[in-house]
């Protein structure tokens, strides 16, 4: 396995492949792999010829009190993990590789990005159109994987990719979680033991939502406060937003009528928890 953190170098290796008609897949990361992380991977191994995984903490997605300083790097066992999965390249930029003097282009944000995280996180989603645009062009591959876990991020990516003819196929892969169902995540380490149990409370209360969807209530406001309901009983956790939404728009939905994704964010201790949960409606009669 190379390990590169040129992004010249990194192009040039790709350019070279795809002479020869090489499939080039790519999986986006900031590192601190867990099982999540290696469920993209072998899903791309499994789709392409040659696979890089870029471990880059972009600091644009960072707002100025959150985590970046803090953000986990265990960088050898990150690439220990991409070895063993038989990834072909790990793309290891710095900062100043990413965003040199003079940087100044960033991307301008679809209305899928405005609400939830968007409104709580105002830098996040340019930070991560921007770098994962730039990835694109330096890594130049023809498949991507991204998470449901990010289910918003997802979503963007998917719009930037169609707006901006980037030409670059998303797959996106269902989330992966921990044995009683948190959803996996490299923050999860921060959580303190009873935080840990707590933290999974969060799909607890979209399953509740979705357990309601699928009885058939249809009343969107009824179906949040359900959620509202599992979360208010923790007192250690508060919410960010609990949202009951259309997954092509990400906007609220006052009647849930067909496919739905509820979507949770909420605050445990130090650590911010995200996930979603993608139901289906039953048939109304008429
Ligand atoms: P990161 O949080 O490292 O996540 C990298 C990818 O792994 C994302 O597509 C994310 O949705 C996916 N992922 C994380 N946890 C997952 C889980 N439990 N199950 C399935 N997939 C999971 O998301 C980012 O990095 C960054 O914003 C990035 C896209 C790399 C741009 O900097």
């Amino acid at each position: 396995m190379k390990i590169v953190r040129s992004p010249s170098v990194m192009t040039a290796w790709s350019e070279g492949l795809q002479r020869e008609s090489v499939r080039i897949g790519l999986v986006p990361t900031m590192g601190a792999l867990h099982e999540g992380h290696r469920a993209l991977i072998r899903a791309a191994r499994l789709r392409c010829d040659a696979l890089a995984v870029s471990i880059f903490v972009n600091p644009t997605e960072f707002g100025p009190r959150e985590d970046l300083t803090k953000y986990p790097r265990p960088i050898s066992r990150d690439r220990a993990l991409c070895k063993k999965e038989g990834v072909d390249v790990c793309f290891e930029p710095s900062v100043q590789a990413m965003y040199p003097e003079g940087f100044q282009t960033t991307v301008n944000l679809p209305t899928i990005a405005r609400r939830w995280e968007g409104e709580v996180r105002p830098h996040h989603f340019s930070g991560v159109a921007t770098v994962v645009t730039k990835l694109f062009g330096i890594v130049r591959p023809q498949i991507a994987l991204f998470g449901q876990k990010d289910f918003q991020q997802s979503a963007l990516v998917q719009q930037l990719v169609k707006d901006l003819n980037l030409g670059v196929e998303i797959i996106v892969h269902p989330t992966v979680r921990e044995a009683d169902g948190l959803a996996m995540s490299s923050r999860n380490v921060y959580l303190s033991p009873d935080d840990r149990i707590l933290a999974v409370t969060l799909y607890r209360s979209l399953r509740a939502g979705a357990e309601r969807i699928k009885k058939g209530i249809a009343d969107g406001k009824s179906v949040q406060a359900v959620m509202r309901q599992v979360i208010t009983a923790e007192p250690a956790m508060t919410i960010d937003y609990l949202g009951v939404c259309d997954p092509y728009t990400l906007e609220p939905l006052s009647t849930v009528t067909s496919r739905v994704v509820l979507l949770g964010a909420v605050r445990l201790g130090p650590v911010r928890l995200i996930d979603n949960v993608l139901v289906t409606a039953p048939r109304r009669r008429s």
